[in-house]
């Protein structure tokens, strides 16, 4: 397939840029700043705001694969950032619509639920928690990302270009997650703070990448989002401890044995079925 990728020289697009060409797709790579060049994907340089480089951006393409946002609250202004992501992401789905893209993907957040950002200590209300959770907003990064999954649902409802938003977690290294599991283990405040924020939900930018491929080769219709994780915590103690400890209002409403991840994915793995398979060892 021929693949737009926005946000190519980030964290996560880097890793997809790679899976996309080892996979055998056409790529064309695009961001504000330069990737590493690569003789076997197209680059262009420019910022998703401005009309004139949405106009130039070629959408002549089977796919859509949206990443380019500011990724969290701290990066600028509540204003900038809102601005950034919502703005750049409303000309990407416009620009894919009216270019007939039959596929636009897009980065959503777990930030959405506003446990992750919020000034006032913020529990989900049930355990384990699926999309229809109540969203909290409390800055514009999560503000944004619900914005965006609106604009999704709109863009798809006046045209038959299929919208799949994934609601990511923590996404990084595995080193970067057992170095956050390290620093919990020693006590240290400020990083269990963090890990109770994120609810100790993560996934490693190779199943990031994998549950893409999956949904670029079995398509999709309408407009949907997701959760979608690692069907484990990064926590190191067993999960209903750490409720009890960080979230104790949360009300536990299944199963949740062991380390499993409170972030409800069932709906992702029914339609697409691809399970995260970088998971940490626990020895
Ligand atoms: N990494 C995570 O933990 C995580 C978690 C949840 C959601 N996300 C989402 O995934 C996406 C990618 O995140 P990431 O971690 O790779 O972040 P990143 O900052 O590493 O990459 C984002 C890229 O987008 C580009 N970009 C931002 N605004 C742009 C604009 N206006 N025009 C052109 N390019 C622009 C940046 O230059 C950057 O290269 C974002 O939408 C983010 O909100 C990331």
């Amino acid at each position: 397939m021929k693949v737009l990728i926005t946000g190519a020289a980030g964290l996560i697009g880097s890793e997809i840029v790679k899976s996309l060409v080892d996979a055998g797709h056409q790529v064309l790579a695009t961001d504000r700043v330069e990737i590493n060049p690569s003789p076997t994907v197209s680059f262009q340089k420019g910022d998703l705001t401005s009309p004139d480089f949405i106009t130039e951006l070629d959408f002549s393409c089977d796919a859509v694969i949206h990443l380019g946002s500011v990724p969290g609250p701290l990066h600028d202004t509540d204003a900038n950032v809102l601005q950034n992501n919502v703005m750049g992401t409303y000309q990407v789905f416009a620009a894919a619509v009216e270019k007939k893209v039959p596929l636009v993907i897009y980065a959503s957040s777990l930030s959405i639920y506003g446990t992750a950002w919020s000034g006032p200590w913020t529990s989900p209300e049930y355990a384990p928690f699926d999309e229809n959770h109540a969203l909290h907003h409390y800055e514009s990064y999560a503000l944004s990302k619900e914005v965006n999954e609106r604009s999704a649902d709109m863009w798809a409802n006046r045209s038959a270009t299929a919208f799949i938003g994934l609601r990511f977690p923590h996404t990084n290294t595995a080193e970067v997650f057992y170095e956050f599991r390290r620093k919990m283990e020693e006590g240290d405040q400020e990083t269990l703070k963090t890990g109770a924020k994120i609810l100790w939900c993560y996934l490693d930018l190779r199943d990031a990448a994998n549950g893409i491929l999956e949904i670029l080769s079995k398509g999709a219709k309408g407009s949907a989002t997701y959760n979608f994780a690692a069907p484990d915590t990064f926590a190191h103690k067993p999960t209903l401890d750490m409720l009890a400890e960080y979230h104790p209002t949360t009300e536990v409403v299944g199963h949740l044995p062991g380390y499993t991840s409170i972030f409800d994915c069932s709906q992702w793995l029914e339609d697409f079925g691809y399970k995260p398979q970088y998971l940490l060892d626990r020895g």
